[in-house]
């Protein structure tokens, strides 16, 4: 029988990556990250993040290629995210998965970003459904509800900033590095729950919020530096992911009230980086029926393993795009088979 082989692209942030699954087993994973440019900044600048995956996107597919020891001849199918995430960034890898399935007369699977991240989970163990993924990232917080494969159901929402937005603001007003998340976990072990800031929305819906804490802590900061006190920054790193996590916590633990049939925990995104979020998770649910999957820590920043394995899903279920096919930067994930 034929082997299966994916090669995957991933081009929607700052990372420019190609891998390859032959039968499902990753044979390369390869990865250009552009953070240490985008650090001068204290942000990603989407002109030069695109100008970069440019730069980068037939670096990556030749490495990948020579390290899976295979031709684009060989290939059965290109996997590509086509959004969610910045537009100049995904036009790259798609324009890239394009012209290859067009050179060499493949199919083009399109994949869903935040798919992705919920599936890196499967490196580690099978997802089990249902199951509810923990989706935290610089642009989304989202509970998803999967009853099976492919099926994503957004139980619950930010209304309005994304989790990892408030890390990054708040470590900016505190003068920390970006990535904010990375700085605040770090410092916030050396800290101390020290600062008052408002309490997580107890509303007894599945949507969360937190601009109101990241503004909290804004103006806490900005009225300690008018009167003049030192503002003691691992116990204010330490109050704000306190809160901030406990907000999800809550918001999980009312998700798996609500469903009772969840079997499994997934997290994605980066911020499932978090190691105070990784040990409160695993300890909310020890000694429940439920068991929660952590992801490796590669797999909590952008990659192309990711894309390639809900790529094979998509595959197995003849799910694919025509060369018409364009980026969608807002793409929902209850709409993933839309993309015209
Ligand atoms: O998923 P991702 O790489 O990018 C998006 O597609 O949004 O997530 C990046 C976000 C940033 O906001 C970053 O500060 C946050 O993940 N992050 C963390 C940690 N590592 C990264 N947040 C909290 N704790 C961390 N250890």
């Amino acid at each position: 029988m034929n082997k299966k082989i994916i090669l995957a692209l991933e081009s929607s942030c700052d990372e420019t990556a190609c891998a390859i699954l032959i039968d499902d087993e990753l044979v390369a994973n390869v990865i250009s990250s552009q953070i240490e440019v985008h650090q001068k900044y204290g942000g990603v600048m989407p002109e030069i993040a695109s100008r970069l995956h440019l730069e980068n996107v037939l670096v990556v597919i030749d490495e990948a290629l020579k390290k899976a020891n295979i031709s684009m001849d060989d290939v059965t199918a290109i996997a590509v995210t086509r959004g969610p995430g910045l537009i100049g960034a995904l036009h790259v890898g798609l324009q890239a998965a394009k012209t290859l399935a067009l050179i060499y007369n493949k199919p083009l699977i399109p994949v869903h970003h935040l798919a992705g991240h919920i599936y890196a989970n499967e490196f580690v163990k099978k997802l089990e459904f249902p199951l509810l993924a923990v989706v935290v990232s610089g642009g989304n917080t989202e509970l998803v509800y999967m009853k099976e494969h492919l099926s994503f159901d957004v139980i619950g929402q930010t209304k309005d900033d994304a989790i990892g937005e408030s890390f990054d603001k708040v470590a900016r007003v505190l003068g920390l590095p970006y990535p904010g998340g990375v700085a605040i976990d770090k410092l916030a072990k050396e800290g101390k729950h020290t600062y008052k800031l408002p309490e997580p929305l107890k509303d007894g819906t599945l949507d969360l919020s937190y601009s109101g804490l990241k503004t909290a802590v804004i103006n806490l900061v900005h009225k300690l530096e008018q009167n003049n006190e030192e503002i003691n920054v691992p116990n204010m790193a330490k109050s704000f992911q306190d809160v901030a996590i406990k907000e999800l916590l809550d918001k999980v633990a009312l998700a798996t009230e609500l469903h009772q049939d969840v079997k499994q925990i997934v997290l994605a995104g980066g911020v499932s980086a978090n190691s105070y979020l990784r040990e409160q998770i695993v300890k909310q649910y020890e000694n429940t029926d439920i068991s929660v999957i952590i992801p490796p820590i590669w797999c909590t920043t952008d990659n192309a393993a990711m894309i390639a394995k809900v790529g094979s899903y998509l595959y197995d279920q003849n799910i694919f795009a025509d060369l018409s096919l364009s980026v969608d930067p807002n793409w929902k994930i209850e709409d993933y088979k839309n993309f015209k």
